[in-house]
């Protein structure tokens, strides 16, 4: 199926701080894909499901949760609070006042890293979370929102 127009449903990629570098920041934890390629990848997978993919990227927690506000009438959201994973109760209200699925995503397993990664104050918001894969994360996420929201049954 390809859609790509108004009425198919909306998926929101919501991407938190420092994520506009990725390509150029610590590929070897973030990988080398730019933050463009991967928007692209996912609004020509989430057309080849049928879903309407939309990004955003910001680096302040405020514009974060202005735009999951606007989400309010979505079908799913897809996010990688980045740094704020591990520091922010207002992200983490912001998703819990939205109704749709809420997937939250990471490029890398932070269960491997630091310590301080180790705790999401964001996850407990969402319905599931996928960690470690690189750009697959995001993928695999995608992939079951829109399966959710094509496939009622
Ligand atoms: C990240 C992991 C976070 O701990 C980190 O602050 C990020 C990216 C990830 O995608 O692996 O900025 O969310």
């Amino acid at each position: 199926m390809s859609t790509d127009t108004e009425a198919s449903p909306t998926v929101l990629v919501l991407h938190g701080p420092n994520l506009n570098l990725l390509g150029e920041r610590e590929p070897d934890v973030y990988g080398e894909t730019t933050l463009a390629q991967l928007d692209a990848g996912l609004v020509a997978l989430g057309r080849r499901l049928g879903v309407r993919v939309v990004h955003e990227q910001h680096n302040g927690e405020g514009a974060l949760i202005d735009a999951l506000h606007r989400a309010r009438t979505f079908a799913g959201v897809l996010v990688n609070p980045a740094g704020y994973t591990h520091t922010s109760v207002a992200l983490r209200d912001a998703l819990a006042a939205l109704p749709c699925p809420k997937i939250e995503v990471h490029l890398s397993n932070i269960h491997a890293r630091e310590s301080f990664r180790h705790t999401s104050i964001t996850a407990g918001a969402c319905d599931g979370v996928v960690a470690g894969l690189g750009d697959a994360s995001y993928e695999l996420a995608l992939r079951h929102i829109a399966h959710l929201v094509t496939h009622q049954d």
